[in-house]
């Protein structure tokens, strides 16, 4: 049965309460990115990063998963075949909206990581500069999130899913940052339909076989049910 394969950008999470980065007013209209979501930025000022992260983390802990993400969790639950959701979102909203095994290649506000010895663990609302691992000791602590210039998670696993998709559906993202930017391009190679749902046609629109316009919890809801609609 086919395989639905989904990307989705902060544009799902946006109708939360949650700021996308390139919107007017966006997360990249208030911070500059090789300050706060570089490795030399950490290395430079991790009170600053880390601030910035620990206002991230309350902010997504006070918001509620919104119509379009509660639709994807009813997508994998009622679609006959695979339904794979990858995010390049921080946030958990996907997961408080019912949706399994969600894989967040940008990783997640919620995980922290030793840039000394590897160890994950659930982060502290706050944390402190110098917070030490739980394993090794090290002051070296950091959110467990994909800075620029780092190696998103999970990337041959997406691929892989990707090389099977019948169809890939791209969710509120503007499409301007690599990996997940060409995704679209994979499926295509694989032969998959594909569509993008945004407030508006982004740069990358005609890329698509099809787009469909409109706020994401009322345009993916509606998706979906044209999707669970048709006859198996
Ligand atoms: N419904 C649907 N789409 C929306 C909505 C909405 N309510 N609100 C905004 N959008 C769309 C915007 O039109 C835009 O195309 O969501 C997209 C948000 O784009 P970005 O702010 O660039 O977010 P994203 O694409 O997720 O950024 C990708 O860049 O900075 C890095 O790591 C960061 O994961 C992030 C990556």
């Amino acid at each position: 049965m086919e395989k639905i394969v989904i990307l989705t950008g902060a544009g799902i999470s946006a109708e939360s309460g949650l700021s996308t980065f390139r919107d007017e007013g966006g997360l990249w209209a208030q911070h500059r990115i090789e300050e706060v979501a570089t490795p030399e930025g950490f290395a430079r000022n991790p009170a600053l990063v880390q601030g910035f992260y620990n206002a991230r983390r309350t902010q997504a802990a006070g918001v509620e998963p919104n119509a379009a993400h509660k639709a994807l969790a009813r997508l994998q639950r009622g679609w006959p075949g695979e339904v794979v959701i990858v995010t390049q979102n921080v946030d958990s909203l996907h997961e408080a909206g019912g949706a399994r095994n969600v894989i967040h290649m940008h990783g997640t506000l919620a995980g922290a990581l030793c840039s000394a010895c590897g160890h994950r663990w659930i982060a502290p609302p706050e944390m402190a500069v110098g917070e030490p691992c739980p394993s090794c000791n090290r002051p070296t602590a950091r959110p467990d999130v994909v800075w620029f210039g780092e190696m998103p998670y999970h990337m041959d696993e997406i691929y892989d899913h990707l090389a099977s998709a019948s169809l890939f559906a791209a969710i509120g993202t503007s499409g301007q940052v690599y990996p997940a930017a060409a995704f679209v391009h994979e499926a295509q190679a694989a032969g998959a339909q594909t569509v993008e749902i945004n407030l508006e046609p982004t740069l990358g629109a005609t890329g698509f076989d099809t787009y469909i316009l409109g706020k994401a919890s009322e345009t993916v809801p509606h998706w979906v049910e044209q999707l669970l609609a048709r006859p198996s």
